[in-house]
């Protein structure tokens, strides 16, 4: 029987981070040195979270996504993949990487089924680039993102962190990307997240502000919204090949259209990201609990969803993990 969330939502996608690692040090997500990584043992084995999808299954779960840290940093991912795809009840699985490993990975994730692909790039220029995540990775991050091309994803969704002051002045370039590109060029506002991501409201800008500077291009027309395209509020600018899409989570709230749970590196599972309530599936995993009481924990997460995160207050709420480790 499917579980419905507060508000009558269908939760039917889990978001998974396979890794809290990662080979870039974005400065809105880590610090430099990197966070206090999780210990091996503390990490879900592969065994472990293909086990736990086959029971989120049976709970109603569709559409799975690998997030980490970096998915692709974490050993033995292929295989991984080729078995998770094999999970036959699952209609959709993607991936969220930073690009870095994409020109070596791109040819065998495809050939695993997979077909879309959101990839994160916050700058089209390599100084900037190297600014924003620490690392020389710009030209290897666009090889990588050519190689998706080549590999034939479609949709290529390339995800922009938008910061006052450290790429903004880029954005209409992103969009002009999709007049001969049919990337989905997708802006994020930028979120409190962790201890170590230096957001200031000064370094915000709402998704209206986007909007509107990037109607210099010409005319936005909006675009309709898929039952399993989550949050981002599609439009295309006309005579474009590819598409743009907004994401607000603080100044917008969606929550009521949030079909999603998270599955966390150290095996806990969240309703919300903004929510640092938990459920602890690895434990009872270890102890041997049965298929039925891991369903009733994914059952509970889903049923405790929060209606709303509340992000419209003054200030807005800080999740107290980082990114990584949630896998956004
Ligand atoms: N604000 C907005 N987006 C973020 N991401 C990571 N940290 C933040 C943040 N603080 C994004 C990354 C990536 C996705 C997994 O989450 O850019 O696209
Ligand atoms: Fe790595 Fe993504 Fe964090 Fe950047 S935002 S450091 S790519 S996990």
């Amino acid at each position: 029987m499917k579980e419905m969330a507060p508000g009558k939502r269908e939760i039917n996608y889990l978001r998974i981070s396979i890794t809290d690692r990662c080979n870039l040090r974005c400065i809105y997500c880590m610090n430099e040195e990197g966070i206090n990584f999780l210990a091996h043992d503390e990490v879900l084995s592969y065994e472990e979270i293909l086990h736990l999808v086959r029971v989120s299954v049976q709970g109603g779960i569709r559409k799975v996504r690998l997030t980490g840290g970096e998915p692709l940093v974490r050993k033995g991912f292929i295989p991984f993949l080729e078995k998770l795809s094999g999970i036959h009840e699952l209609d959709e699985i993607t991936l969220t990487t930073n690009g870095v490993l994409l020109e070596e990975y791109a040819e065998a994730i495809r050939n695993c089924g997979i077909c879309r692909l959101n990839i994160s790039l916050d700058s089209l220029k390599a100084e900037r680039f190297h600014g924003i995540t620490r690392r020389d990775c710009f030209d290897r991050t666009l090889a990588g993102i050519h190689a998706a091309e080549r590999a034939g994803f479609d949709p290529i969704k390339i995800n922009v962190v938008a910061m006052r002051g450290i790429n903004d002045d880029e954005l209409v370039d992103f969009a002009r990307l999709t007049m001969e590109k049919p990337y989905h060029i997708r802006f994020i506002e930028f979120m409190p997240m962790g201890d170590s991501n230096g957001w200031e409201q000064k370094r915000f800008i709402p998704t209206e502000e986007i909007h509107q500077r990037i109607k210099v291009l010409g005319p936005l027309n909006p675009l309709p919204n898929h039952r399993l395209d989550g949050p981002a509020s599609r439009y295309k600018i006309e005579g474009a090949t590819g598409e743009i899409g907004f994401i607000g989570p603080l100044s917008h709230h969606f929550c009521d259209r949030c079909n999603r749970l998270r599955l966390t590196a150290d095996g806990q599972l969240r309703g919300c990201l903004f929510s640092d309530s938990e459920i602890d599936v690895k434990t009872p995993m270890r102890e041997g609990r049965p298929d039925s009481f891991l369903l009733e924990l994914i059952r509970q997460a889903i049923r405790s969803k929060p209606l709303d995160h509340g992000s419209l207050e003054a200030k807005p709420k800080k999740c107290v993990r980082p990114m990584s480790a949630i896998g956004g």
